[in-house]
């Protein structure tokens, strides 16, 4: 199963699925798509997957960049597209092509704390649990049918970056999880729901 990654940050998701994408890992990489400049390139590089930029700014308008996304993402003919950290909404001519084929990964339990700053909007609150959602992307912002969910304990002396990485430690395992599991079981959607069949019988 052929994947392309959308990154935008760090790259550390990226950098797990690159490490786990190898022998019978049911997926592999085959280029990661960038809208800044930003580590994942370097990460993609160093493993030797194509890394190609399409940032926003270079384009009149975001019609024209979501048209730019879709054609340089399709020509790595993806089979899926992971959205790892890409802190962009993709657009319709995007979800047009790929619609159905988006995983996602959100640091918080979706609908809790949609958006840019689901970490820091969960320690203002004051939640004692908050976690990881893997989803599938719909036309909405993080609002996707739910993949997989995991929980990660609040702690008392926890500020953005310490729960944040507690929460990546998190999603760097069940976005490989997830990814696995679709690569070799697909994803059955109706609306809301979506399952991964527990096996093909
Ligand atoms: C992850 O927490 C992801 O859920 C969020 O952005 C972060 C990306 O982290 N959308 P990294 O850039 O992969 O380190």
């Amino acid at each position: 199963v052929r994947v392309v990654v959308l990154a935008s940050g760090t790259g550390s998701l990226l950098q797990s699925l690159i490490a786990a994408a190898v022998g019978d890992y049911p997926a592999r990489i085959v280029a990661v798509g960038v809208d800044r400049d930003c580590a994942a390139v370097a990460h993609a590089e160093s493993a030797d997957i194509p890394a190609f930029r399409v940032a926003l700014r270079e384009y009149p308008d975001r019609d024209a960049w979501d048209r730019a996304l879709t054609a340089a993402v399709d020509a790595h003919q993806p089979d899926l597209i992971v959205s790892a950290g890409f802190m962009k909404i993709l657009g319709p001519e995007f979800m047009g092509r790929f619609g159905g084929r988006i995983i996602n990964t959100h640091p918080a339990l979706l609908p809790s704390f949609p958006g840019a700053h689901a970490v820091p909007d969960a320690l203002a609150y004051g939640v004692k649990v908050t976690g990881s959602t893997v989803h599938l992307v719909d036309s909405g912002v993080d609002t996707g049918p739910v993949l997989a969910q995991e929980p990660v304990v609040v702690l008392e002396d926890d500020d953005e970056s310490s729960l944040h990485e507690r929460i990546k430690t998190v999603e760097r395992r069940l976005l490989v999880d997830v990814i696995a599991a679709v690569a070799t079981r697909g994803v059955v959607s109706d609306g809301r729901k979506a399952v991964i069949p527990s096996d093909r019988t």
